[in-house]
């Protein structure tokens, strides 16, 4: 859906009513275009005291091909800010977050990075090490609302063992490709699988890869597809009888191929389980895109409103990934995508149903995520926010643009922010990356984001 306000507040009445009456003002997002190069401009490093990751940090941006600088030049714009926060072992420790960020935030660029590195707050050696490591969400949810600019502000754990593991995460969070993901808190780690190959073409980094998309022919789905064969992979689409026209063209465009079923038929974990043999041998990428929404208050909810959302949205895609699963399809190194919803972490009035299909979804992956860590496979959820597709077109006015413009970047995201989510977790270099809750909401304003 386009934006006709955003177009407004950039036109020059509009300018002089936003400043003059304090209405939101959404800037334009820079967003990655293929071919450009992963950051364009230097990205400042700075450390506490006692910090460990050292050397792994301009390592990990030199293998991204990110210009850095651990040397502050007066009045030079940065691209990026990257922080390692891991010697923070106690509350007094933290003014060191103040004296690094303080003299250098007017130096961030427009559309700029901050990155913000600790070690994992499990590990932390002591009580005063947790307060410090632990502080670090406050620091970066607090300057994600501050920045402005279509700035952004995340924040890395990196448990000990995961440090050379770092590049295609950091990577993504310093490029435009994190466009509309702010104030997330990323487990690089956690799972128990620490290391990483180094990706070679950083280009094309899903070549040879095989991924699947359910609810593949439009909004975010599409633009997962779009975004993964654009980084190599081969995709398979699956979506629903009425939309078979539209998903042939998009598999066909894309020289991938296509599944057409209902997800939540008692056949179809078979059926995808002997399309992706036949045609593949096995499957690297599952994202289980496919949702709808039927929204009732509570009080007037049916039960087949209940349970059609609730199989779709989490039911059927634990079936698919227990048979593919089971018949030994998802290849080692494989990654499995939970799709959630902002719905599922802080609630929305009518959406009972919904919301807790989408909670569902992340107790699901966390879950599945430990069981998959031996055999060398990952998964994450990505929990969009506001995105401009179909599905939002139905919520009514007043609560559409509320829901648009209540977060960091005031404006809603594009499906491809969620694709570019999902393949940044999808490269081999986030292998270390699982276990994982990546919200891609512009830092939502009301409840968690
Ligand atoms: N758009 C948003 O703002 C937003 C926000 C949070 C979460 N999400 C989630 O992102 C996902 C994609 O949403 P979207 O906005 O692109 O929605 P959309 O309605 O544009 O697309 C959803 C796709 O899923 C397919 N689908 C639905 N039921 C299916 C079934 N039983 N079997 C196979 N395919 C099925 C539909 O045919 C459609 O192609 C959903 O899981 C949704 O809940 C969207």
């Amino acid at each position: 859906m386009s934006d006709n306000y955003q177009s407004f507040a950039h036109n020059p009445i509009g300018k002089f009513l936003v400043k003059n009456l304090g209405l939101p003002n959404p800037p334009y997002l820079e967003r990655y275009t293929a071919g450009d190069p992963l950051v364009k401009g230097t990205v400042l490093v700075g450390a506490a005291k006692g910090s460990t990751l050292g050397k792994n940090v301009t390592d990990a941006l030199k293998a991204s091909g990110i210009e850095s600088t651990t040397v502050v030049a007066p009045g030079k714009k940065y691209k990026g800010l990257v922080f390692d926060a891991t010697g923070i072992s106690s509350a007094a420790d933290l003014v060191e977050l103040q004296e690094f960020f303080t003299p250098v935030l007017r130096q961030l660029a427009g559309c700029g990075r901050v990155v913000v590195i600790g070690g994992s707050v499990d590990e932390a050696a002591d009580e005063s090490a947790k307060i410090g490591q632990r502080a670090l969400e406050g620091f970066t949810r607090s300057l994600g609302k501050e920045v402005g600019g279509g700035s952004t502000v995340n924040l890395l754990h990196v448990s000990k063992g995961a440090e050379k593991a770092l590049a295609s995460t950091l990577g993504f969070f310093l490029s435009p490709k994190s466009a509309y993901v702010s104030a997330q808190v990323v487990r690089v780690g956690a799972t128990g699988i620490t290391t990483a190959p180094v990706v070679k073409d950083v280009t094309r980094p899903l070549a040879g890869k095989v991924a699947l998309v359910t609810g593949a022919s439009r909004g975010l789905g599409a633009a997962d597809m779009r975004t993964l064969a654009r980084d190599g992979a081969t995709v398979i689409g699956l979506d629903v009888p009425p939309l078979e026209a539209d998903l042939k063209a998009l598999a066909e465009e894309l020289g991938g191929g296509y599944v057409v079923g209902d997800i939540t038929s008692p056949e179809a974990p078979a059926e995808i389980a002997a399309y992706i043999k036949e045609h593949h041998g096995g499957v690297d990428i599952v994202v289980h895109n496919a949702g709808i929404t039927r929204d009732k208050r509570l009080r007037n909810m049916k039960p087949e409103n209940w349970n059609l959302v609730v199989d779709i949205s989490v039911g059927a895609p634990q079936r698919i990934t227990d048979h593919l699963l089971d018949a030994g399809l998802i290849n080692d190194g494989g990654l499995v995508v939970g799709i959630a919803s902002i719905a599922g972490i802080a609630g929305n009035n009518g959406q009972t149903n919904y919301a807790s299909a989408k909670a569902g979804v992340i107790g699901w992956i966390q879950a599945l995520a430990e069981r998959v860590a031996g055999d060398g496979i990952t998964a994450n959820v990505v929990a969009p926010g506001f995105m401009e597709t179909e599905m939002v077109k139905t919520i009514p006015l007043g609560i559409r643009e509320a829901g648009r413009r209540m977060n960091s970047m005031s404006q809603g995201g594009q499906p491809v922010d969620v694709a570019e989510a999902i393949t940044w977790l999808a490269s081999p270099g986030s292998a270390a990356v699982s276990g994982n809750v990546i919200g891609v909401n512009g830092q939502m304003l009301l409840g968690a984001s």
